[in-house]
């Protein structure tokens, strides 16, 4: 259906008929309800509104109480604006929670005033030629208004929006609301658990003096081999966020044991490998997804492909995806590193030990994985080298 789209051309010039309004608003509803990031919801919904009624412009502007202003992502050709809510017909719209209509701007007596604070003077800076203009507001969840939606010039021959555009802007307005709340609640969320994930990482990446970029690297590493191995982007993108929380359980190993010079004894090792049970059990109890997948990695991320890892000894495809990559992730750095205890290796005598371990201690796919993307993952090693390392 998508010529439909092709309305926005103003050489089209008749309202939609009732079928073809119900298609816009099903074909745009069901590419919004998959839409996540908000600056596109509010892209789709300024086209679907001006689709809806036959605009030449539709914006959907956002109100930030905290700055008094009003923004938006898509006035058409501009990349972000912004406008004070005492100016033009959207803030007053905002501030009185009315829908308004107008049939020429020009002419227009009660809404002067506003005009020439908001379309008339725009128009004199652009050279557009504002006749129509139709706002209605919307709301959130709880009911407060949080923006409103503006059409401009109406390009049916009539060149003014009737009752029916504005039923059917509110309709799509109605909605808009609630798209966009859960759009800016999902990068809310989105945002906040990056935090709590960076901070706990580097918390537990601190405690174990590991080096500065273990963490980062860890993370990207596996966030490549996700993709090699054919996994979603959605689903490395994840994985990128959780396994960096893979060693979060090292923050209740005793610094006897997690920073000794040397090789550990047989019940210090018992207690290190305990790091995966704390881990798992810090991060189990979120509802969270990126939490709950951090709270695989950091159980799972010392079992083996053979069943002799730790901590539960499960076997080959037992082991969660997720636990394997972030697993060989894990070791490769770990190798290509200094620790406390153990010199870097070469790189060859790591690809050696890849290979040996191929169906034993790793997934054989995710060794293939691995060998297939070692330029990406020396470009990643490279990129985010430890520069200097104090106190080893
Ligand atoms: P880590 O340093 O992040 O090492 C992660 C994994 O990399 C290790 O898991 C192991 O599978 C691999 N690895 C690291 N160094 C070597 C190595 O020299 N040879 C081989 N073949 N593999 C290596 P693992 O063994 O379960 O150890 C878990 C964590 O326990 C390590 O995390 C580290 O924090 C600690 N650890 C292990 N061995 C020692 C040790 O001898 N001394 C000290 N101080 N800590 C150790
Ligand atoms: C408005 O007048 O409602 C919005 C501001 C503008 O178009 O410049
Ligand atoms: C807009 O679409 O951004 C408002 C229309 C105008 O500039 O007059
Ligand atoms: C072990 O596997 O026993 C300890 C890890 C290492 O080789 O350093
Ligand atoms: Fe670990
Ligand atoms: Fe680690």
């Amino acid at each position: 259906m998508h010529e439909m789209y092709e309305f926005e051309t103003p050489r089209i010039k008749r309202d939609l008929e009732p079928e073809e309004l119900l298609q816009v608003i099903l074909d745009y509803a069901a590419k919004i309800a998959n839409e996540r990031n908000l600056d596109n919801v509010l892209s789709l919904m300024a086209d679907m509104g001006k689709v809806i009624v036959v605009a030449d412009r539709c914006t959907v502007w956002l109100l930030d109480s905290q700055r008094n202003e009003l923004w938006t992502k898509v006035a058409h050709g501009v990349t972000e604006l912004r406008i004070p809510v005492g100016a033009g017909l959207a803030g007053h719209s905002i501030a009185t929670g009315q829908p308004v209509f107008i049939d020429d701007a020009y002419s227009d007596v009660e809404y002067r005033d506003v005009l020439m604070s908001g379309a008339l003077k725009t128009d004199l800076q652009t050279g557009y030629r504002t006749k129509a203009l139709m706002v209605i507001p919307f709301r959130n969840n709880e009911g407060e208004i949080m923006g409103c939606y503006q059409a401009v010039n109406k390009m049916t021959p009539s060149q003014v929006f009737s009752d029916k555009d504005l039923r059917n802007l509110t309709l799509a307005a109605s909605y808009s609301g609630k798209s966009i709340e859960s759009a800016m609640l999902a990068e809310e969320i989105e945002e906040t658990q990056k935090e709590i994930i960076f901070t706990m990482g580097e918390i537990g990446e601190s405690r174990s003096k590991e080096t500065g970029n273990h963490v980062k690297r860890v993370a990207e590493y596996s966030y490549v081999l996700a993709l090699a191995l054919g996994l979603s982007q959605s689903e490395a993108e994840l994985l990128k966020m959780a396994s960096p929380m893979h060693d979060i359980g090292k923050v209740a190993i005793p610094d006897s044991v997690l920073k000794k010079p040397g090789k550990l004894t047989d019940e210090e090792y018992d207690i290190m490998k305990t790091h995966t049970d704390i881990g798992y059990n810090l991060l189990k109890n979120s509802k969270r997804k990126i939490l709950k997948t951090a709270a695989i990695v950091a159980e799972q991320h010392h079992e083996k492909w053979n069943g002799k890892g730790y901590p539960r000894g499960l076997h080959g495809e037992e082991i969660h995806i997720f636990g394997r990559i972030t697993g060989i992730a894990d070791v490769f750095d770990a190798l290509a590193s200094d620790r406390v205890y153990k010199k870097a290796w070469e790189l060859d005598r790591i690809l050696n030990l890849f290979k040996e371990e191929r169906g034993h201690h790793f997934d054989p796919n995710v060794v293939d994985a691995f060998m297939d993307s070692l330029p990406k993952i020396l470009d990643i090693r490279d990129r985010y080298a430890d520069h200097m390392l104090e106190a080893q």
